[in-house]
């Protein structure tokens, strides 16, 4: 990483537009919007508070919902590569669509969240 946290290269502003974008997508994604809720303002407000942690800033999901355990939290999901693959299909157009990210830091993000990504895959595929 260049330059100290990428919470302070990114500022809330931008994260929480990245966000918004993202969970546009995943409403839309036909592998992904089956697993979601309708409704997706609690997801999003919770994805907020965990970014801002994970990107080095105030630890604001712990503080609300506690430690995140996410491959846990996940486990109730069928997560399968072909649905980790659309999340991050998902979040690379939402970072395109997201300009006041510059490029570095939005590689240093995605690459990031690949890696989180992988960790959360607990269904094979079905062949
Ligand atoms: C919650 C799917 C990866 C962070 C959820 C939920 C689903 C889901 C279905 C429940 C939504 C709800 O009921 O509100 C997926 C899929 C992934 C994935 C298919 C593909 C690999 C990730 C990654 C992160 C993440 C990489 C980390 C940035 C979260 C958080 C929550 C969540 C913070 C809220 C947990 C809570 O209920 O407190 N995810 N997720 N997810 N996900 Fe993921």
């Amino acid at each position: 990483s260049e330059g100290g946290p990428l919470y302070d290269r990114i500022g809330p502003a931008a994260l929480a537009a990245l966000v918004r974008a993202f969970y546009a997508r995943v409403a839309a994604d036909p592998d992904l919007a089956p697993i979601f809720p309708d409704d997706l303002t609690v997801t999003a407000e919770k994805q907020l508070a965990f970014l801002t942690g994970f990107t080095g800033g105030p630890p604001l999901y712990h503080q609300r919902f506690g430690h995140p355990r996410l491959r846990a939290r996940h486990l109730p999901h069928e997560i399968t590569p072909t649905r980790a693959r659309a999340w991050l299909a998902c979040m690379a157009a939402a970072l395109e669509a997201t300009p006041q990210i510059a490029p570095p830091e939005a590689r240093e993000l995605y690459a990031a969240l690949e890696r989180v990504a992988a960790h959360m895959v607990n269904t094979p595929d079905t062949p």
